[in-house]
């Protein structure tokens, strides 16, 4: 099987609060979305690779990989599951299998390490469902109640936190996002449309700095690091 790339890239970061979508933001010197785009784009197992953009968008034009002509261009849609959807879509009428492998990788993850790439490519190769990153929970975890007071210690042991790339099969995971978008339910990654479709995707432990930037002080953080590589 071949294997592609969906960069989900049309979200607006609301919770960033910044002038513009964190994935146009500057880090280093670039935007988030090149460093992220830079992870795949060249990787010589990797096909082709679709990023999903929102309709109106006015920043990708102005990013020299715009005219990148490995890089094709899907339609966003009003959650981020409809846009890793519309990427699949796009893919398949670009040639894709459905036995394909299609690694889906958050645009607002631009420190991914190359080596966690090859581990969760390395590590789902042969398996029949695919997987994720994801990261062990460190600290003690407490479930609250409504007002904010601690009910329970959560056993710790059993609790990963979801981080992307997430690898399935192409026709699956359009089957799984498509059934689950119809049925309204809601979605935040691809693992847990499979979840809902009855599969056990597996996990593969990544580096904890392949963190999404979500508010302000994640990327204040990662900005630091950068700039101390
Ligand atoms: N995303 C997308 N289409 C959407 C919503 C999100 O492609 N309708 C993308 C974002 O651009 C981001 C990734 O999905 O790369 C992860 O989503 P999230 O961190 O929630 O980003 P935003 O939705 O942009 O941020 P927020 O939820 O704070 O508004
Ligand atoms: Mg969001």
């Amino acid at each position: 099987p071949s294997f592609w790339t969906v960069i989900p890239a049309a979200g607006i970061g609301s919770r960033m609060r910044a002038d513009r979508p964190k994935q146009y933001l500057p880090l280093g010197g670039r935007t988030i979305l090149e460093h992220t785009l830079d992870c795949f784009l060249g990787h010589p197992r990797l096909k082709g690779l679709a990023v999903s953009l929102a309709a109106d968008d006015p920043y990708w034009p102005q990013l020299p990989c715009a005219g990148d002509g490995r890089i094709l261009r899907a339609a966003g849609g009003s959650e981020r599951a409809d846009s890793v959807f519309n990427a699949l879509q796009l893919l398949a009428g670009q040639g894709a299998d459905a036995s394909d492998w299609v690694l889906v990788h958050d645009a607002a993850r631009p420190n991914l390490a190359r080596a966690d790439l090859e581990r969760l490519l390395a590590e789902l190769a042969d398996d029949p469902v695919g997987g994720l990153l994801a990261v062990p929970a460190r600290d003690t975890l407490k479930r609250a109640d409504a007002d904010g007071r601690v009910r329970q210690t959560v056993d710790r042991s059993v609790v990963w936190l979801a981080y992307t790339p997430q690898m399935f099969r192409l026709g699956a995971l359009r089957q799984a996002l498509g059934d689950a978008l119809a049925a309204g339910v809601a979605i935040t990654d691809e693992s847990s449309a499979m979840e809902w479709a009855g599969q056990a995707p597996r996990l593969v432990e990544g580096r904890a700095d392949n963190l999404k930037i979500t508010r302000p002080e994640d990327l204040e953080w990662l900005a630091r690091r950068w700039a101390g590589d």
